[in-house]
């Protein structure tokens, strides 16, 4: 039995049901098709699957959260994604117009996202420290993650990862009911801005941060 079999997925079983009926419906072949749109880096170029808990940030949401990782990593930082790829499809997208650019790695359980090369890093949070080792500790400049599940098994875990890579700074995307244990488990404080999803989330979702931020207020 796997750590995080009963973990809170992020959909109720009525909106689970919904799903399928719109897929079964509109002729699409569903969340298993792996398709790449003609832009590879356009958030939404891999289609969602809910079955891992995917749900895509919306255009603006992907860029307010890239913009935030590019000034804070500062020029030529390096950025992790964790579980957090239309975070680095924006970043990707804003940084060829940039010339203070950043690197960015994503670090994804989906194999799809192999797609980008050696910027992709195969990752399962059930091994939280099993990483190739070219992924220095402390090598991050930020991390930016947003973990599948809503539970403290699961986050505590990403959390390991999150230590693991950043020099320092954090910026965690999740339910807001994850707060008590974002403030334990990182020091870290909820944000006003609100992130949105390209399909509305049951749950209410936040970003949390341990340094000083304009999403703050
Ligand atoms: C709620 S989504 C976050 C995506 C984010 N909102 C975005 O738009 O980039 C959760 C992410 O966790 C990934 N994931 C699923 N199972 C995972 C696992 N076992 N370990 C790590 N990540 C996983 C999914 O592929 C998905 O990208």
């Amino acid at each position: 039995m796997s750590d995080c079999e009963d973990d809170v997925p992020r959909l109720s079983a009525e909106t689970l049901a919904a799903l399928h009926e719109f897929y079964a419906e509109s002729g699409r072949t569903g969340p298993e098709q792996n398709s790449m749109k003609t832009d590879k880096f356009s958030v939404g170029a891999v289609e969602e699957d809910w079955r891992m808990s995917q749900f895509w940030y919306s255009e603006d949401t992907a860029a307010r959260l890239a913009e935030e990782v590019m000034q804070q990593a500062g020029e030529h930082g390096r950025i992790a994604c964790i579980s957090a790829p239309s975070v680095y499809q924006k970043l990707k997208q804003l940084d060829s117009t940039r010339s203070d650019s950043v690197s960015a790695v994503l670090l994804e359980f989906d194999r799809r996202f192999a797609a980008y090369g050696d910027e992709f890093v195969f990752y399962d949070y059930n091994n939280p420290l099993c990483l190739p080792e070219d992924l220095l500790p402390q090598s991050f400049d930020i991390v930016i993650a947003d973990p599948p599940y809503l539970s403290e098994e699961c986050l505590g875990k990403v959390a390991l990862t999150i230590k693991y890579l950043t020099k320092g700074k954090i910026l965690l995307c999740t339910g807001a009911i994850m707060e008590e244990p974002a403030g334990k488990l990182m020091d870290l404080k909820i944000c006003s801005f609100l992130p949105k999803h390209n399909h509305n989330l049951a749950n209410e979702f936040r970003c949390y941060v341990n340094y000083e931020s304009s999403l703050l207020s």
